[in-house]
């Protein structure tokens, strides 16, 4: 995608208030659409993302064959396939934005026996996918790119794939997922180890599927060959998405928000262990299960902040977090230091450097590191910051206004339609002071 010219201008001051529900959880979202296309039955997904990149998703399997119907915004009746039924696309696949469909697609197209074309646009174009295409390969899987980069073409195998056992040096779900769909198509058992725990979202899907998988902290295994048993999926809300109000709330002094039925799985819900240490205050209301994860009402108030030092052991379940940490880093009371976090570097944006800039231009004292950044709570004036056309990035400014002395403009934010369709009308709906501008 294009630089778009649609900005938001957010006025200084406010609070936020409300019941709100974010829309669903992309990576659950994306993680049901693929699972109940690959199963023997009609899957029903409720509280589905309908955001573009978990579009891009569907509309790939729909190009394969798989009829989805979509009985309301939010709300999918998926006739799966069965495990080898998908049928050759009839042009390249276009994954939008998305590095999870890319990248968990790579994998399951990997096992087929025919070839096909994964497509992105310049964002996800620019981001590595050796990272899947290595591990890949070793399985027996032929991928052509542009070296390490999409467009991907991935050939259909002779013979099969083979199950592997891989280190992974990175702690990715993305990586880890790709392997365990490729290996649901490969002989014998794949074996992923990690260096941290990643989201574990496809072992729990995989259960509800009537999989079997081996999967503890770091490591997860699975033998190829077995079906999927439709099942009914009902997506959480996504935390990911929560954590701009989140945020925005324990900033901002007076506010109270409530955010209802969020997946608190705990290798995603660093957002809250974080900001518990810099002196947040969050109730976890309401605790249940939904579809085999863990959410909760998370109830949180105005307080004020302190500056932390974050490290590796917390980056992964926090990782699409730290841009909205990093604002409410800026508004903390000393410094905090985050350090482990490079995978940041390749992002929908390079999301060190894009905060970086942006704090900067705003009048924050910030310093990038090559694995994160360093950050002096102080005043912040307003001004205008580019969000590259990250989501993420664009978000977090906008919560940033909420505590600023002037007002932000921040430039670019189509993509915010990519996780958070409708968060300019629930944020301003909860008092955040926003208009936005362009198309
Ligand atoms: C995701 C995994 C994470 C995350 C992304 C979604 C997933 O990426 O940043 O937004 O759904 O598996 P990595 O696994 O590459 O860290």
């Amino acid at each position: 995608m294009n630089q778009s010219n649609l900005s938001y201008t957010v006025a200084p001051g406010g609070q936020l208030h409300g019941r709100l529900r974010v829309p669903g959880d992309k990576s659950i979202s994306h993680r049901a659409v693929m699972l109940a296309s690959l199963a023997d039955g009609v899957s029903e997904i409720t509280g589905f993302l309908s955001g573009e990149d978990c579009l891009c998703t569907m509309k790939a399997f729909q190009k394969m064959g798989v009829r989805i119907e979509r009985l309301g915004d939010t709300h999918l009746r998926v006739h799966g396939v069965g495990l080898r039924g998908l049928k050759a696309p009839a042009s390249a696949l276009d994954m939008g934005n998305s590095g999870t469909a890319m990248r968990l697609m790579c994998g399951l197209l990997a096992g087929q026996p025919f070839a096909s074309t994964l497509i992105g646009d310049a964002s996800l174009s620019r981001r590595p996918m050796k990272r899947v295409i290595n591990p890949l390969a070793t399985m027996g899987a032929r991928i052509e790119s542009q070296d390490g980069r999409a467009p991907l073409q991935v050939q259909a195998v002779q013979g099969g794939l083979k199950g592997l056992r891989y280190d992974s040096p990175v702690a990715s779900a993305q990586v880890k997922s790709c392997l365990l769909l490729a290996g649901l198509y490969a002989q014998g058992r794949t074996e992923v180890y990690e260096p941290e725990a990643s989201r574990d979202h496809t072992e729990r899907m995989f259960r509800a599927f009537g999989i079997e998988v081996e999967a503890r902290e770091g490591y997860a295994a699975v033998q190829g060959g077995q079906s999927l048993r439709a099942a009914d999926i009902a997506v959480p809300a996504d935390i990911s998405s929560a954590a701009f109000f989140l945020v925005g709330a324990a900033i901002s002094p007076g506010s109270d928000v409530t955010l209802v039925e969020v997946g608190i799985n705990p290798t995603r819900d660093g957002i809250v262990t974080i900001l518990r240490q810099m002196g947040a205050q969050i109730d976890l209301l309401n605790e249940r299960q939904l579809g085999g994860e863990p959410v909760a009402d998370l109830r949180v108030r105005g307080s004020r902040l302190k500056g932390v030092h974050i490290g590796k052991e917390l980056v992964a379940s926090a990782i699409d977090e730290f841009p909205v940490l990093f604002v409410a880093a800026a508004f903390a009371e000393g410094e905090t230091v985050v350090t482990g976090a490079e995978e940041l570097r390749v992002k929908e944006s390079d999301r060190i450097q894009t905060m970086c800039d942006g704090l900067r231009a705003l009048g924050i004292s910030a310093i990038a590191t090559p694995d994160g950044m360093r950050i002096c709570g102080g005043r912040m004036h307003g001004g205008e910051v580019d969000s590259h056309g990250d989501h993420r990035i664009a978000m977090s400014f906008a919560m940033a206004a909420l505590c600023a002395e002037q007002p932000i403009r921040i430039l670019d934010c189509l993509n915010v339609n990519t996780s958070f369709p409708g968060f300019a009308t629930l944020a301003a709906g909860a008092g955040l002071r926003l208009t936005v501008s362009g198309s």
